[in-house]
């Protein structure tokens, strides 16, 4: 016996079409889910999973980041979805029974952090006027990663952000939310149709909600090269426009090659500089990177909207103490997931906490000396079946 419910908690039309539209839409929709080849006036969907109220608000401090400065309207849809784990078969068969065929689970699980996270999200539409569609799933544990799935292919999101596993507390000490919650997140990584973020909030320390005047967020976004490091670069695209927050790109080039500007003119001939080989990585990656790169700087380094900074590295252990050097000047960093075998960071893995992350996400959530909230983002997988995982 299947015992599920998605309960739709608030509906709005737009959610109604894209059902419809689902069918339809399916083939096309893996090629236009990715963030790198989404525009900032196309409208952007981003489905938030919490389990609970404490995650909802960390989460919301993302959507308020990435909807941009007050009064700014852009088609940006966010949704909210509260997962209910169900505790065991047995206990919830025995609930059937007692109630019959109209038993409420809503009344029954989370109904205490339902009304806590429909207080944030009440407090939260009334200061941001954004409006956040919820949607609640109600199921077991072992399946939960599918529903989240096939929910993001329904709903048609572009990027699907889950809580990291540990949630520091009032004192700045790491709690363990439940490792089954941390094996959510890994199937979820496993097998979304869209791109995935993983949000280690450190709301005590680190990123809070930018509001008000005078409270500034610094965000890092760090750049090696890669599916993983694009996409987290072109999600940035939704933060560089909010004038609470500062976001600077810091790239990482290997000591070794040959000294390049990345930010240039797009108009600027330069086929002579894509002949230099980037080790560890192929040419169509090299050139994708690059013209990423040049994009931001046309338009939002040039201007001074987001700040440039590029590190030389010669290896793993170098890249780890740059990373120290920086931790302590940002409260958020933006790093993508896996990067094959890059060089910069592949001597690394003595981290291995978290290898979920990737080496560069592991570091900043397992370190102790990290005080910043951390947004690791891996690129939706379906294109590229032959990447690397690390
Ligand atoms: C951080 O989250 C905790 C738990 O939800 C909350 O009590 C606290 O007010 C938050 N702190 C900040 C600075 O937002
Ligand atoms: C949860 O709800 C029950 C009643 O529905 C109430 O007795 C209890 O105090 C609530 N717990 C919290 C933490 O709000
Ligand atoms: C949350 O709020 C919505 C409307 O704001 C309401 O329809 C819904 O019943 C509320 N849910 C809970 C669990 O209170
Ligand atoms: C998810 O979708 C697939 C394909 O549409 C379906 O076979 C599967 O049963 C769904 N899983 C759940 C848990 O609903
Ligand atoms: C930034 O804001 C301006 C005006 O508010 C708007 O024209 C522009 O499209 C926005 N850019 C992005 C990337 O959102
Ligand atoms: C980039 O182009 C602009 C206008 O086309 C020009 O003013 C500027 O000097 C160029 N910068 C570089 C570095 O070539
Ligand atoms: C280079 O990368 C592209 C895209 O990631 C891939 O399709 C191609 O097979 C790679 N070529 C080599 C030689 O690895
Ligand atoms: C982290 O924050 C604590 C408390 O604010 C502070 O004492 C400590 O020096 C910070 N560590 C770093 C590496 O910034």
């Amino acid at each position: 016996m299947v015992i599920a419910a998605l309960v739709i908690t608030t509906l709005l039309s737009g959610v109604l079409a894209s059902f419809l539209l689902k069918a339809r839409d399916k083939d096309f929709a893996h090629e236009k889910t990715s963030l790198e080849s989404l525009d900032t006036n196309e409208e952007l969907r981003v489905l938030s999973c919490v389990y609970g109220a404490r995650c909802a608000r960390g989460e919301l401090s993302l959507i308020s980041s990435l909807s941009g400065s007050h009064g700014a309207s852009k088609p940006f849809t966010p949704l909210l979805m509260h997962l209910v784990p169900l505790p065991k078969k047995r206990k919830s068969e025995l609930l059937y029974h007692e109630h019959g065929e109209d038993v409420h689970v809503e009344e029954d699980f989370g109904t205490n952090e339902s009304l806590m996270i429909n207080d944030s999200i009440d407090s939260f539409a009334k200061d941001s006027k954004i409006l956040i569609q919820q949607v609640k799933l109600v199921t077991q544990m072992v399946s939960m990663h599918e529903e989240i799935c096939n929910a993001t292919e329904d709903l048609r999101v572009n990027i699907v952000f889950l809580p990291f596993h540990k949630h520091q507390r009032i004192d700045g000490k790491t709690t363990n939310d439940g490792e089954h919650f941390r094996q959510m997140n890994r199937n979820v990584l496993r097998h979304a149709p869209c791109s995935v973020g993983i949000f280690v909030d450190r709301n005590i320390t680190g990123f809070q909600q930018p509001h008000g005047f005078g409270s500034v967020q610094e965000v890092a976004v760090l750049f090696f090269g890669g599916p993983d490091d694009r996409e987290a670069l072109s999600l940035c695209k939704w933060f560089a426009n909010n004038t609470l927050i500062h976001l600077t790109i810091i790239q990482f080039v290997p000591e070794d090659s040959q000294p390049e500007s990345p930010i240039r003119n797009a108009t600027t001939p330069d086929s002579g500089d894509l002949l230099i080989e980037v080790r560890g990585r192929n040419q169509t990656e090299h050139e994708a990177d690059r013209s990423l790169l040049e994009e931001f700087h046309n338009r939002f380094v040039s201007i001074g909207q987001v700040g440039f900074i590029e590190k030389r590295v010669a290896n793993g252990p170098h890249t780890l103490t740059v990373l120290r050097e920086i931790g302590e000047m940002y409260q958020l960093f933006v790093v993508g997931k896996s990067r094959g075998d890059c060089p910069m960071t592949v001597r690394m893995k003595d981290w291995e906490e978290c290898p979920e992350l990737g080496t560069v996400g592991d570091f900043f959530a397992s370190s102790l000396d990290v005080n910043a909230s951390v947004l690791v983002v891996q690129k939706q997988r379906h294109s590229h079946d032959n990447f690397i995982d690390d």
